[in-house]
């Protein structure tokens, strides 16, 4: 709450009066500080989700690979490390994607502001923590005991603190929803509190009994079922009914679908703990047909797909996605009717996590997250089209080399640390775009010489805050004693109350905006 203390009788007259404006009335002028802590707070995950893509995830996930292939056994290569590299990518990276953006959106969807950004705050340093203390755990942490089911623990207070934000919300009425996105949302968060509460209680037995830090297979298998569909599968298919169907012009998704949609996946889930696997991968595949038919993602685009600053044949390759979503899940089904070909299973993983989740990621992100982010820009449609033909083609080389060198050997274990490169290289460009997308400046979406003296200081600073010292060097010298600006103060009364000079100041502001025109005119 603005107030005024006892020392602020040295305040001009203009400023004094706009405080008591601020007190007094109603301020109509838009606010834009909650947006900016918002995005603030979203970039922060997405950067942490990065840095898990990257290094404990995709660094090591290729690692793995080359000792696999170095001795042409499956088993060679650390199976703690291996579950390290699963978590760090399944809950480092796409964990904290998907918190952050459901945090950043899902409250705008219900049609309110976020409000509780020190909780959203404290979510992503358990969140974090948890997750990276799990990785060091599985990688040679000399207390992994004590990192194991302390990080579990972590990641499920992080997950509590979520849903008490975007769940038991105070006040107002809550309407059932009646779309498949929600529904979908509503299991895939209900699958992810399932697969936390069952790492918590696979690492507490684990570290009383095991001597590493290693999952048993039949609960790591059930473990992955669950997190991979119940929760990543799920809420991605939760999203595209937004986004996909959005950008890319579709049909609205068939809403009917959500009660056998929800019914399917909580069963999968089910079938899961009761360990009946194949039940599991039989409705995982038919789900996925299903989740396709409803979304409609291969129905022709009934409005222009949205292209404009993201590389052109995106849309392409979100179907393509789901084309390795169907591959991955007839790959499961096919790992158990043939256990003896023992590469179905890891292709089948891979199919999903890198064909699917991964593509769509790549395809999408750069679409969506910009301009969540205070309206900025993609930093390079190049090295979007380099990161997904890189994807594509190292995910087509594993998935074929895997589900054949596995169990048949041959030649095709050298294609494999191929595959493993051209997966780098695509994470790597990924990666850099988006960092250097996030750590540019965000544009100003009004014309060069557009600065309107009748706008609020507030908006400016609160807006653009390297406009602040400028402000303050151009004779603001009031701001520079403030850290709270009334709303209602407009730049040409603070102006005025300093007795500054007006053009000096719109010149240094003019000057200062036409640097940060957008690339691109418009948006889309
Ligand atoms: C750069 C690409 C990647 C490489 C080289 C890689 C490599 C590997 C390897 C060698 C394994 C051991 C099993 C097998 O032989 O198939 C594995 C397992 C796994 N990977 Fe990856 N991976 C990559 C990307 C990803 C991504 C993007 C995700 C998730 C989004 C992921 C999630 C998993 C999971 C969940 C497992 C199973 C872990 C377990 O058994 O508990 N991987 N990966």
């Amino acid at each position: 709450m603005i107030g005024i203390a006892a020392d602020d009788n040295h305040l001009p007259e203009a400023w004094r009066l706009a405080y008591e404006r601020d007190r007094t009335s109603e301020v109509t002028s838009a606010d834009p500080s909650p947006e900016r802590r918002a995005a603030r707070a979203l970039a922060a995950f997405i950067l942490t989700g990065l840095a898990f893509l990257a290094l404990p995830g995709t660094f090591l996930g290729v690692w793995n690979l080359m000792v696999i292939s170095e001795h042409r056994a499956a088993t060679a290569a650390s199976t703690a490390w291996i579950q390290a590299h699963g978590h760090a990518q399944l809950f480092g990276w796409v964990g904290s994607f998907i918190l952050g953006i459901s945090l950043y959106v899902l409250p705008k969807f219900q049609g309110r502001a976020l409000k509780k950004f020190g909780m959203v705050w404290m979510i992503w340093g358990l969140w974090t923590t948890g997750v990276a203390w799990r990785w060091w755990a599985g990688i040679g942490a000399r207390e992994w005991r004590v990192a194991l089911v302390g990080s579990a623990v972590l990641e499920l207070a992080a997950y509590v603190a979520t849903q008490r934000i975007l769940v038991f919300r105070s006040g107002g009425a809550r309407k059932k929803p009646n779309d498949l996105g929600s529904w979908l949302g509503i299991c895939g968060f209900g699958a992810l509190g399932v697969a936390l509460i069952l790492n918590l209680g696979i690492c507490i037995e684990v570290s009383f009994r095991a001597s590493a830090p290693r999952f048993p297979p039949l609960w790591d298998r059930t473990f992955l079922l669950i997190a991979l569909w119940g929760f990543a599968v799920t809420v991605a298919w939760g999203y595209s009914t937004r986004f996909v169907t959005i950008f890319l012009g579709l049909k609205p998704p068939l809403h009917q679908a959500a009660r056998w949609l929800s019914i399917g996946v909580g069963t999968l889930v089910l079938s899961a703990l009761a360990r009946q696997f194949l039940l599991a991968d039989l409705l995982a595949l038919v789900l996925t047909v299903y989740a396709i038919w409803a979304i409609r993602i291969f129905h022709p685009s009934v409005r222009p797909p949205k292209l404009i600053g993201v590389y052109r044949l995106y849309p392409t390759f979100i179907r393509l996605a789901y084309v390795w979503l169907v591959i991955g899940a007839a790959l499961g089904v096919a790992a158990d009717f043939v256990p003896r070909v023992t590469g179905l299973g890891g292709a089948s993983r891979h199919a999903i996590t890198v064909g699917f989740i991964a593509t769509l990621i790549f395809a999408l992100a750069p679409r969506i997250l910009p301009s969540f982010l205070n309206g900025r820009e993609l930093y390079s449609t190049r090295i979007m089209a380099a990161s997904l033909w890189l994807l594509s083609a190292g995910c087509l080389l594993r998935v074929f080399s895997e589900a054949i060198a596995y169990s048949a050997g041959g030649r095709l274990w050298s294609l494999l640390p191929l595959s493993a490169f051209l997966e780098l290289a695509a994470v790597i460009a990924f990666v850099v775009n988006m960092a250097a997308t996030l750590t540019q400046s965000p544009p100003a979406w009004f014309s060069a010489g557009g600065v309107n003296p009748k706008q609020p200081l507030y908006w400016y600073i609160t807006s653009f805050p390297k406009t602040r010292p400028l402000l303050i060097e151009a004779g603001l010298k009031t701001l520079a004693t403030r850290s709270d600006v009334p709303r209602s103060l407009s730049l040409a009364e603070a102006v005025a109350a300093d007795g500054a000079d007006l053009d000096r100041l719109l010149a240094r502001l003019n000057e200062f905006f036409s640097r940060r025109q957008p690339r691109r005119a418009g948006r889309n």
